[in-house]
């Protein structure tokens, strides 16, 4: 009989954070492809994104979307950060995290010798995960700053005016898209993530305990 029949499963992704992940996953994917809806009417480069990736149909019906799923994005992006701030999550799993420990785990990670430790994040996964929040703060002042420039005249200031904020705008949401496109192919290369982000916790096993013991 397997040693650890009888041990309780370890719990490794609090319940607020499933719900707010997965509800993120059509939210983004909405707030994307409506706003590649948008930016098909008035490029900034010389490129338009595929009719069938947008989501509206035309400009007006594009604005819609963005403007209405926009509240889904602030209420679950506001509650994920300030839950991960004040049960502390962000500084527990997210930090510390150095320039020096990012190289040397994606280094590990592109000659497919990063082990990975249910419950614990890699270097390049607390860089990944930072690098959204900070995409994601850009996006929505950036997105303020499109949506009313007059009021928030100011945030189009800092931004340096209401053209660049728009570039602004354009390069967070590409920051994302590689995150999404990065965050997905690690998830495939060490799948057996993927179901403890749904039931949140994983069985305790000898052999994982043993390495958490010899790596402490
Ligand atoms: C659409 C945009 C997405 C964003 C912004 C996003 C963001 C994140 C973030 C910030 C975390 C860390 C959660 C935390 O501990 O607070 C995370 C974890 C995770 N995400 Fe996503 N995610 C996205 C899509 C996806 C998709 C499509 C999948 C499925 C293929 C996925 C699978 C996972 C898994 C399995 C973890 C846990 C990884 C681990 O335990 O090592 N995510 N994601």
């Amino acid at each position: 009989m397997e040693k650890t029949a009888k041990l309780p499963r370890v719990r490794i992704h609090p319940a607020p954070v499933r719900i707010m992940h997965w509800l993120n996953v059509p939210i983004i994917g909405a707030m994307l492809m409506s706003g590649w809806g948008i930016y098909n009417a008035s490029p900034l480069f010389g490129f338009l994104f595929p009719t069938g990736l947008t989501l509206g149909g035309w400009l007006g019906g594009s604005i819609a979307w963005h403007l209405a799923v926009m509240w889904g994005l602030a209420a679950n992006g506001a509650l994920y950060v300030i839950w991960g701030l004040w049960s502390g999550h962000f500084r527990h799993d997210f930090l510390p995290v150095t320039p020096r420990s990012v190289l040397k785990d994606t280094k590990l990670a592109l000659t497919l010798r990063l082990k990975h430790r249910l419950g614990q994040y890699n270097a390049v996964q607390k860089a990944l995960y930072l690098f959204v929040l900070l995409c994601g703060l850009l996006l929505v002042l950036s997105g303020l700053s499109i949506w009313k420039p007059v009021q928030l005249h100011y945030l189009v200031a800092a931004f340096g005016g209401f053209d660049r904020a728009r570039y602004v705008h354009f390069f967070a949401m590409s920051g994302i898209g590689l995150f999404v496109v990065i965050h997905v192919a690690m998830v495939v290369m060490v799948p057996s993530t993927f179901l403890p982000m749904i039931t949140g916790s994983v069985k305790p096993s000898v052999k994982r305990e043993q390495r958490k013991i010899t790596h402490d």
